[in-house]
C-alpha cells in the first residue's frame, strides 16, 4: 500500500493568472503595434513607491524576487488597474502575472549602455508576453532613463552590431515621474541612456504573458475602422518604405484574432497611408 504522506508530496508552484478590465481601445493598442511601448506616467500611488524603494534599499540585489511575495507590490504596481489593464488589453483575460523580477539599480552618473535586445526575442506579429518597467522613483533625463528606439520591435538585428550604433535619431527618452510603469515589445531596442547628475537610480523590470488566445475583447471603439486607420510607425523607421505599415496591421490583426484574413495585394493598397478618394483597395475581407 502507498504511503499516503509520501504521495501527497508539496505540490508543485502554480502559475497565478489575473484578470481585469482593459483600458486601452483600438488606437490605443493599435499605438502599441506602432511604437512597440507604451508610457503610462504616474500610475503608481506614492506610499507603494516609498515601500517599494524601502524594499530595494533593504534589498540591493539584480533579482528582488521576494517582492512578489508583498501583497501590497502585487495589488498597486503588479495589478496597477492603469498599468495591469493595458496588460489586459495586449495579452487578453486571464494574463500570467510575473514570476521573476530584476532591479536595474544604478549609481550615476553613467555612460550610456550599448544598444540591444533583451536575449530571447522573438520577432513576428505575435504578442505573447509583455516586458514592463517600473520606477519607484522619478527619472530626469540627467538620471539616465531607459532609452527606447520607437517601431523596432520589428527590426531584427545582431547584437554585436547593434552596440557599435550610438545615438540614434528618433529615439525616446523614457523619463518619467515617480511611479510611472512602461510596457514594451520584448523586441524593442533600448539601453539605459547616458547620465549626469549623481543619484541611484532603481528601475524594476518583469513580464506577464498571454494565457489566452487573441481576440478583440479590450475597449472595442465603434467608430474604429480596419480600412482607414492609420498603421505608421513613428518617422524615421530605419527601414523599407512602408514595411511599418505592414508590419503594424498585421500584429493589429493578430491581436484581434484575425491573423488568417491578412492579406497583402501590395501597390497603394491597404494598408498604406494616403489621400484617397474612395476606400484602398486590398481591405481584408471580414475585419470591418
Ligand atoms: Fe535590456
Amino acid at each position: 500500500m502507498p504511503n499516503r504522506q509520501t504521495s501527497a508530496a508539496k505540490s508543485p508552484p502554480i502559475r497565478k493568472t489575473y484578470d481585469c478590465p482593459p483600458t486601452l481601445d483600438d488606437n490605443g493598442v493599435l499605438e502599441f503595434c506602432k511604437k512597440g511601448f507604451l508610457l503610462l506616467e504616474g500610475v503608481v500611488d506614492d506610499d507603494t513607491n516609498k515601500r517599494t524603494i524601502d524594499f530595494v534599499d533593504s534589498n540591493p540585489g539584480m533579482e528582488p524576487l521576494e517582492i512578489l511575495d508583498e501583497e501590497w507590490f502585487v495589488d498597486s504596481v503588479i495589478k496597477n488597474p492603469q498599468g495591469a489593464g493595458a496588460v489586459r488589453s495586449l495579452l487578453g483575460k486571464d494574463f500570467g502575472i510575473p514570476i521573476l523580477m530584476s532591479n536595474h539599480r544604478i549609481q550615476t552618473p553613467q555612460p550610456a549602455q550599448e544598444w540591444h535586445v533583451d536575449g530571447a526575442a522573438k520577432f513576428g506579429p505575435e504578442l505573447n508576453y509583455l516586458q514592463v518597467f517600473y520606477l519607484p522613483q522619478e527619472c530626469t533625463r540627467e538620471m539616465g532613463p531607459t532609452e527606447l528606439l520607437p517601431g523596432s520591435h520589428f527590426l531584427f538585428s545582431n547584437r554585436d552590431a547593434m552596440k557599435q550604433i550610438g545615438r540614434i535619431r528618433g529615439s525616446f527618452y523614457a523619463s518619467a515621474p515617480a511611479g510611472s510603469i512602461v510596457i514594451t515589445h520584448y523586441g524593442i531596442w533600448h539601453r539605459r541612456s547616458e547620465s549626469t547628475v549623481v543619484s541611484l537610480r532603481n528601475n524594476l523590470k518583469y513580464n506577464y504573458w498571454r494565457r489566452s488566445a487573441p481576440k478583440r475583447d479590450w475597449l472595442t471603439d465603434p467608430e474604429f475602422d480596419v480600412a482607414t486607420a492609420d498603421y505608421t510607425s513613428p518617422a524615421p523607421t530605419y527601414r523599407q518604405q512602408f514595411r511599418d505599415t505592414f508590419d503594424s496591421a498585421e500584429m493589429y490583426l493578430w491581436l484581434r484574432g484575425d491573423h488568417e484574413k491578412f492579406d497583402l495585394i501590395g501597390g497603394q493598397a491597404w494598408p498604406l497611408p494616403g489621400r484617397r478618394n474612395d476606400l484602398p483597395y486590398g481591405i481584408p475581407k471580414g475585419v470591418r
